[in-house]
């Protein structure tokens, strides 16, 4: 027997599934008919919308550690060419189908690609947000530029170049959003840039050159200055060619974990963490003549070994004693840059990927130009060369964001203190410059923060080390949406709950036990 209640709950259900329905037809007529955008500057040459349903991306490793499923989206595919150049640029926008959030979100690159594309959309718009990331004309290879350097003449490639630095930005942003609003018939209410590393450098350049473009930026362990950090990153592989001393990852490791046990209790908290590297002043000489077990070999740590420790975390300077960039903090893996093969028994230095090939293609000019003779005067002119030849198109660190700030802008920055790849003083060099040129840190908090992550490496990676930050983004969403500036990020330690402080602030331990968030204060 039906009551008339279970009717009417009957009726109530199909009404609701055919509700469903008309929306997912609407849905496939309208991602199958979507317009070209008009994008300044650029052709679009083609724009292709497929409704998928329970899609699925699938785990890519240091990208996208576990699969995404159940998408319901309208994928759209815009393909462009900028006006002048002879380029073609894929833009990949990503539409929920069903609880759109209102919001836009753009993803950003990592290492040589402008965008992780499927890696980074399937997140996002599980999350209800319509994303969009791009290949910038230069394909997905994080790991490598050779198929889009050197022209076939041999020249550097300006276009892909300028695509790689910044123009894909805008192309993101713009072609984003008006295939957003194109799809659901209305304006995203808020456009947000999410991106670390590569990712971060763009979101950067978003505030810098594209001031309009997003509400809000999350930049996490920013590639900033890169034509002075990359050469920066060749620094530990030439000094130990210099001191020809090469030591092992094993021994390397003994140097941080000895200067995170005489560090990390500098803040009243052993937490394995070092809350503040600059208070650190570990001296890597410490170590000489100490007995370690490498690999099911006892060796003995010698006085070069700890000359070079020294010098990686110096950071390089030249002949005459100037500082040219910044070292590696004490707590920061030092095997990633001062990195080592065996080869016939024998130690030898391993460029890593970024610098290796950044030298190689845009510096040198030269594929097979050979890393491993650069000395310590090589050194100095290839920072210079570097910077007089890129620094206007790939810098990234233009300090006036005035333009941003009167747009409305939030600038949300974080930076691991143990990033062992991006050293975090370029993230803090940049937020001083932009407060000596906008007259202090009370005209700059109300747009621009950043955070350090003590014990954090390079974006977070998993395992994550150190005071990780919870959800960056949301405390981005917050600022822009409710206005509330965030003064403090929530972070964990090991599982415990802590807070990271807004620059130059640190959280300090005042009692009450290490596991509760409240036991930290921002001073
Ligand atoms: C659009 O996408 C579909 C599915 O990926 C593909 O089969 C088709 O060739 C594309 N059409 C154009 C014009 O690119
Ligand atoms: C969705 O796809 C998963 C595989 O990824 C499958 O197990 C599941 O049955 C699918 N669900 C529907 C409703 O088709
Ligand atoms: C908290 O402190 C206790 C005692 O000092 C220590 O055993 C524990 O590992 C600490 N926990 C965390 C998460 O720091
Ligand atoms: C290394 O030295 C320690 C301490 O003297 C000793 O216990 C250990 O057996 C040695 N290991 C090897 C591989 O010789
Ligand atoms: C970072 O910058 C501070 C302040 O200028 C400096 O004291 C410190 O040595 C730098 N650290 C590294 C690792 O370069």
């Amino acid at each position: 027997m039906f009551s008339f209640r279970s009717i009417f709950f009957f009726i109530t259900l199909l009404a609701s599934v055919a509700a469903d329905k008309a929306v997912v037809r609407n849905s496939r007529c309208a991602c199958t008919a979507l317009k070209k955008p008009d994008i300044p500057g650029a052709e679009v040459i083609s724009i292709n919308g497929t409704q998928l349903l329970n899609h699925t991306v699938t785990a890519f490793p240091g990208l996208l550690p576990v699969p995404v499923t159940g998408l319901d989206i309208c994928a759209v595919d815009v393909v462009l060419r900028h006006q002048g150049a002879n380029d073609q640029v894929l833009v990949k926008v990503w539409l929920p189908l069903k609880g759109w959030n209102g919001r836009f979100q753009a993803n950003g690159g990592s290492g040589f690609a402008a965008g992780a594309l499927d890696l980074t959309l399937g997140p996002t718009a599980k999350l209800g947000y319509a994303a969009a990331s791009t290949d910038a004309g230069v394909g997905f290879n994080p790991l490598s530029p050779d198929g889009w350097a050197l022209l076939p003449d041999g020249s550097v490639n300006q276009e892909a170049l300028v695509n790689f630095a910044y123009r894909s930005v805008q192309d993101v942003g713009l072609v984003g959003k008006a295939v957003t609003e194109q799809f659901y018939g209305k304006k995203a209410q808020y456009s947000y840039w999410n991106g670390c590393s590569t990712g971060g450098r763009q979101g950067l350049v978003a505030a810098q050159r594209y001031p309009d473009l997003f509400d809000g930026i999350l930049v996490g362990a920013p590639a900033i200055s890169w034509p002075t950090y990359v050469v920066a990153e060749q620094w530990p592989q030439v000094v130990m060619h210099e001191e020809n001393t090469f030591p092992s990852p094993c021994e390397l490791k003994a140097f941080t974990d000895a200067a995170v046990a005489e560090c990390d209790p500098i803040d009243g908290l052993t937490d394995g963490v070092i809350n503040d590297p600059n208070a650190c002043h570990f001296n890597p000489y410490k170590l000489v003549g100490h007995v370690i077990e490498c690999d099911g070999t006892n060796i003995t740590i010698a006085e070069s070994v700890a000359s070079v420790v020294q010098k990686v975390h110096q950071g390089p300077y030249d002949q005459s004693g100037q500082r040219l960039w910044y070292g590696l903090n004490f707590g920061a893996a030092l095997d990633t840059l001062a990195n080592t093969v065996l080869v016939d028994g024998a130690r030898k230095g391993s460029s890593f990927f970024v610098n290796d090939a950044w030298i190689r293609y845009w510096v040198a000019k030269d594929p097979k130009y050979d890393l491993d003779q650069v000395d310590y005067t090589t050194l100095a002119h290839l920072f210079t060369e570097s910077a007089q030849e890129y620094d206007t198109i790939i810098g990234s660190d233009n300090p006036d964001l005035s333009a941003f700030e009167n747009a409305g802008g939030k600038l949300l920055v974080w930076h691991g203190l143990s990033d062992q790849i991006i050293f975090p003083n370029g993230s803090v060099t940049y937020r001083d410059r932009v407060e000596r040129l906008l007259g202090g840190p009370s005209n700059v908090d109300h747009f621009f923060r950043l955070f350090l992550a003590p014990g954090v490496d390079h974006c977070a990676g998993t395992p994550s080390l150190g005071t990780v930050p919870i959800d960056p983004f949301a405390a981005l969403v917050s600022w822009v949406e409710e206005k509330k500036a965030p003064a403090q990020l929530s972070a964990q330690v090991s599982g415990a709950d802590r807070i990271i402080c807004p620059y130059p602030l640190t959280a300090r331990y005042i009692g009450g036990g290490n596991a509760s968030a409240a036991s930290f204060d921002c001073l």
